[in-house]
């Protein structure tokens, strides 16, 4: 593994992905970061300055993670590393279990005590947050978050730029479509293909709300 790792967002996610980085053995960390907090001491690492200092960046750190909550811009800074010459490792906090039959894209964030089993397929720049479980033969779509505790039943589908909100928990075989946000604690027992925000057990369709993922 490279001893170096340039985490792109020093915000709440960015800082978890940091811990996970050293816990994963990453000898060097760094933020880069438009706004970063004033108060510095609640980071653990240097902030080397604005995104826009990525491309002189990529001799002395050539390996970093998009690590932005908002899945539209967490895409987008992971495409424009692939494009350029960093390479966009899979992050995975040791205490993470997952299935030798799972498959893991690359810039995808699996954080402490996920759990992903047999013939689950996680695409690129996805997250798997704290917790959440994805039972076997699920399959998560591109820069979609899976928040802290969530569960998914076995073959499950979840579309592209996606977010499966805190403790919720999705029946088997369910398919979840693009652009699709499931709020903390829903119960999906029904396909929701059509982009929106859904609530509720059974979760339903919440009308005219500011969307969290991207279709
Ligand atoms: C579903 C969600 C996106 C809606 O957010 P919002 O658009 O700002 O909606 P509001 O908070 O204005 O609530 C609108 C209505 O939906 C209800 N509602 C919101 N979230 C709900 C939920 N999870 N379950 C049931 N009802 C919910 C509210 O009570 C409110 O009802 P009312 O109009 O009768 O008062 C948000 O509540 C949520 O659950 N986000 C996921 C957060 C998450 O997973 N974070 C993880 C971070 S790592």
């Amino acid at each position: 593994m490279n001893a170096a790792l340039l985490i792109l967002g020093c915000g709440g996610h960015g800082r978890v992905v940091a811990d996970t980085a050293v816990e994963a053995g990453y000898k060097k960390v760094a933020f880069l970061d438009d706004n970063p907090p004033r108060e510095e001491r609640r980071l653990a690492f240097p902030v080397l300055g604005a995104l826009s200092l990525l491309p002189g960046l990529a001799g002395e750190w050539p390996c970093a993670i998009a690590a932005l909550g908002d899945g539209a811009r967490r895409l987008a800074l992971f495409e424009q590393l692939r494009q350029s010459r960093f390479s966009t490792p899979t992050l995975i906090h040791p205490s993470a279990i997952i299935s030798r039959g799972a498959t893991i894209g690359e810039g995808v964030f699996v954080a402490a005590g996920a759990i992903i089993n047999s013939g689950a397929r996680i695409a690129e720049a996805a997250i798997i947050n704290t917790g959440a479980r994805i039972d076997h033969d699920c399959d998560i779509g591109t820069a979609t978050h899976i928040a802290p505790g969530a569960t998914l039943s076995g073959r499950v589908t979840v579309g592209a730029g996606s977010w499966i909100g805190t403790g919720a928990s999705v029946r088997q075989n369910i398919r979840i479509g693009d652009g699709v946000t499931i709020g903390v604690g829903a119960a999906v027992v029904s396909d929701l293909l059509e982009a929106g925000t859904y609530a509720g057990v059974p979760a339903r369709r919440l009308p005219r709300r500011q969307e969290v993922g991207f279709a």
